[in-house]
């Protein structure tokens, strides 16, 4: 596993920009994509650049259930917001979190994985070690699932929303087995509140207790962080 730190986030932002700038270099690619607070700035940096994802697929990791694609605190809204209005791929799939149907929708979004193998994955980790949103005591093994949210991630994440009761519960996310098959993955994290996970990440046991750690077992993991997530490692 590369692990690299950065006095500023910014400078993690710029690096991982490089990889989807080298990742292109060799032709249009299957991203996978995250959303977050985390790679805001690299998306950003997307849509200033004058990098061409016209033949390039995107799949996104996750999504809230119950919030259609158009709803303003959907995953689907931050992308188009942040991403694909300004740098249209010629697909993007994400989870559809209107689907009510959960068999279905997880078949649909397995075979999407299945259609596209993903070549350069980026990633948030959660405060517990999320990943996607594959909480603690996810199956390494998993594929697609409607997954539960914690009420950590649930707190976390209600930054976002006006009111705790408005986070939804649940989520659709794309499983760790999924995740693991990406041929490169880069992982995002930034801030204190980041830097238990990151530790248990690198430096703990392999666990589902804490889902990140399945990433030790990755062939080509490069961590990007800034020095506050990066302060329990020992370097
Ligand atoms: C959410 C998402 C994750 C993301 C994590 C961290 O729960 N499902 O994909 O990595 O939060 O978010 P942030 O980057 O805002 O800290």
């Amino acid at each position: 596993m590369e692990i690299l730190v950065y006095d500023q986030f910014d400078a993690a932002s710029d690096k991982a920009f490089d990889f989807f700038v080298q990742a292109l270099a060799t032709g249009p690619k299957t991203f996978g994509l995250a959303t977050g607070s985390t790679p805001e700035a690299l998306y950003q940096r997307l849509v200033e650049s004058d990098l061409d994802f016209s033949q390039s697929v995107s799949v996104n990791l996750d999504e809230y259930y119950g919030l259609s694609s158009d709803h303003p605190k959907s995953y689907h809204y931050f992308m188009n917001q942040h991403l694909f209005q300004h740098k249209p791929f010629k697909h993007s799939y994400l989870p559809d979190g209107d689907q009510t149907d959960s068999d279905y929708e997880i078949k649909r979004y397995n075979q999407v994985l299945a259609d596209n193998p993903i070549d350069l994955q980026i990633l948030g980790i959660g405060s517990n070690g999320h990943i996607g949103f594959n909480e603690p005591g996810a199956p390494f093994d998993g594929l697609t699932q409607l997954v539960d949210l914690t009420p950590s991630t649930i707190e976390a994440n209600k930054r976002f929303f006006d009111r705790v009761e408005d986070v939804p519960t649940q989520a659709y996310s794309m499983g760790i087995a999924s995740i693991m098959s990406a041929k490169k993955i880069i992982l995002m994290a930034y801030g204190e509140k980041k830097a238990d996970a990151i530790y248990g990440l690198v430096e703990g046991p392999v666990t589902p207790d804490l889902p990140a750690s399945i990433l030790q077992r990755h062939p080509d993991v490069t961590l990007l962080l800034d020095k506050a997530a990066a302060a329990k490692l020992h370097l």
